[in-house]
C-alpha cells in the first residue's frame, strides 16, 4: 500500500501535502502518470511504483498510483469515462451521489425551472457536475480546502468550469439569495462511521431546513433511515433506489409540502403517496411480492399492493400475497412452492431433495444470519432456490421459491397452496 492511499482516512491531515499533490497531478507530468498507470491492478502496484520512480518524483508516483486505486473505487459511481477523468479523495468518493441518482436529482430540479443552484456542501462534485450538466449554474461550496480544491479540479476535468463555480467556505456564511435553489447534502459521516442523528450531521439538518425556508426551492439529501416524524411539514420526502438498493432520502421544498414518494431508478418509476389504508392481513398466496427498498422506506406499501389484489402476511411486515401473478415495477415477484414453519433441518432435508446449491437467503422479521443459515445447511446441487425467513401472523416460517417466471406477463394463478395461518386483521404500516 502507498502512503497516500489509506482508505477511509480523514481527509484532514497533511492538507498542504495533499493539496500540492493534487496540483502536481493536475500538471503534464502528474497527467502523464496518471494515464500510465490507469487500470494498474493492487498487487502490481509495487512494481509499477518501481519501474516508474525510475524517471519521476517519487512522491508524485505514490499519488498517481493512489489518485488511480480512487478512481477504481470510484467508476461504481462515476461510471469509467467520468471517473478515470476526475480526481477524488477517500472521503469524496465515499461520500458523493452517485452520478445515476444525482442525474435524476438535477433533472428535476431543471424540470422545476431551476437555473441556478447553490450547492451547500458540495463535497468533490458529484452533486455539482450533474446540475452543471443538466444545464444549471451552480455554486458549489466546500469548506474543506482539499475537497473544494478536487471539486474544481473535476469542473476543469469535465469541461464545466463555466458552469460551477467553487468556493472554499463554511455554508453558514455564505450568502445564497442569488440563486433559484439550493441543494444541502450534509456530511453524515463522523471519524467512528456513519451518523444516525440528523443534528449530528455537519451542519445539522435543523439548520439545512431553515436554509431550505428561505430559498425559493430546495433540495437536502439525507439518510435514508430518516424517522418519517423528522420530516419537517413543508417538505415532500422522496425515498430514492438505484437498482433495488435504497441510496438516499431527499427533503424537497417549494414543491408538494407532504407528499411523500418513492423513485425507483433507473427509470425514473415514481410511486407517490395516496394515503391508502395498508393492505389487509391475509393466508399465503401463490405469489409472494418483495416491495424496493425505496417503497418500504417510503411506507407505500399499500400503494405499490394496491394492484396486485395481495395482502400482508402479517401485520408489520412488508411482504405483501397474492394469488396472481402481475407485472409491477415497485415488487420483485416470487412463486412460493412450500410454506414450513422455520426449522434448519426441515429446510436442510427438503433442498437435499430439491438438489438446491444456489441458496438466496431473504429475510424480514427474523433473527436468522442469512450467512449463517447458509452454513448450516450446505446447499449442493445444480438447482437454484430462495428462502424467504419471516413471521406468518407472529410464527418464524420458511417460504421457499423462485423469482416469478415471468414477472412481466399478467398470469392469473389460482389455486394457492394451503393457508399457513388464518390471520385477518387490522394492520399498521409494515415496518420492516
Ligand atoms: C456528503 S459530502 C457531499 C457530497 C457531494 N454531494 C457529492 O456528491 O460529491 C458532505 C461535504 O460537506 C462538507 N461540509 C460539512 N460541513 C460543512 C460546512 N459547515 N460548510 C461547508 N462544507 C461542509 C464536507 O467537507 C463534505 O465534503
Amino acid at each position: 500500500m502507498t502512503d497516500h492511499a489509506q482508505p477511509d482516512q480523514p481527509d484532514q491531515p497533511d492538507q498542504p501535502d495533499q493539496l500540492s499533490q493534487l496540483a502536481a497531478l493536475r500538471r503534464p507530468e502528474g497527467q502523464a502518470l496518471l494515464t500510465e498507470v490507469r487500470g494498474t491492478a493492487r498487487d502490481r502496484e509495487l512494481a509499477v511504483a518501481t519501474r516508474l520512480r525510475r524517471e519521476h518524483p517519487a512522491p508524485l508516483v505514490t499519488a498517481a498510483l493512489a489518485q488511480e486505486r480512487l478512481r477504481q473505487r470510484a467508476v461504481a459511481k462515476f461510471g469509467p469515462a467520468d471517473a478515470e477523468r476526475m480526481f477524488f479523495t477517500p472521503n469524496g468518493v465515499e461520500q458523493s451521489t452517485r452520478s445515476s441518482v444525482a442525474a435524476y436529482r438535477a433533472e428535476r430540479f431543471r424540470a422545476l425551472g431551476v437555473r441556478s443552484v447553490a450547492d451547500l456542501c458540495c463535497g468533490i462534485g458529484g452533486d455539482a457536475i450533474a446540475l452543471a450538466r443538466a444545464g444549471i449554474r451552480v455554486l458549489a461550496v466546500d469548506r474543506d480546502p482539499v475537497t473544494a480544491a478536487t471539486a474544481r479540479a473535476n469542473a476543469d476535468a469535465l469541461g464545466l468550469a463555466e458552469l460551477i463555480e467553487v468556493r472554499e467556505a463554511d455554508v453558514t456564511d455564505v450568502d445564497t439569495t442569488a440563486y433559484d435553489a439550493v441543494f444541502v447534502d450534509p456530511a453524515r459521516r463522523g471519524g467512528r462511521g456513519r451518523i444516525f442523528d440528523p443534528e449530528a450531521y455537519s451542519p445539522p439538518l435543523s439548520w439545512a431546513i431553515g436554509a431550505a425556508l428561505k430559498a425559493p426551492k430546495a433540495a437536502l439529501k439525507v439518510a435514508p433511515g430518516i424517522p418519517h416524524e423528522a420530516v419537517p411539514a413543508e417538505a415532500e420526502a422522496e425515498w430514492i433506489s438505484d437498482g433495488g438498493d435504497v441510496k438516499e432520502a431527499v427533503l424537497w421544498f417549494g414543491t408538494q409540502p407532504g407528499l411523500v414518494r418513492a423513485t425507483l431508478l433507473p427509470g425514473p418509476r415514481e410511486l407517490p403517496g395516496r394515503g391508502l389504508p395498508n393492505p389487509p392481513v391475509r393466508p399465503l398466496g401463490r405469489y409472494l411480492y418483495e416491495p424496493d427498498g425505496a417503497v418500504i422506506r417510503a411506507h407505500l406499501v399499500a400503494e405499490a399492493a394496491a394492484d396486485l389484489d395481495g395482502g400482508l402476511l402479517d401485520e408489520t411486515i412488508a411482504y405483501v400475497t397474492s394469488d396472481v401473478l402481475r407485472p409491477t415495477p415497485y415488487a420483485t415477484a416470487y412463486e412460493i412452492t412450500d410454506a414450513l414453519p422455520f426449522n434448519v433441518k426441515k429446510l436442510k432435508a427438503l433442498l437435499r431433495e430439491r438438489r438446491v446449491g444456489v441458496l438466496t437467503v431473504k429475510k424480514r422479521g427474523s433473527a436468522v444470519e442469512p450467512e449463517e443459515l447458509r452454513r448450516k445447511v450446505k446447499p449442493q446441487g445444480p438447482h437454484a432456490a430462495t428462502v424467504f425467513l419471516t413471521r406468518v401472523a407472529g410464527a418464524p416460517t420458511m417460504l421457499i421459491g423462485h423469482p416469478a417466471a415471468s414477472a412481466r406477463t399478467a398470469a392469473p394463478t389460482p389455486a394457492p397452496p394451503p393457508p399457513l395461518s388464518p390471520a385477518p386483521s387490522p394492520a399498521p404500516p409494515p415496518a420492516h
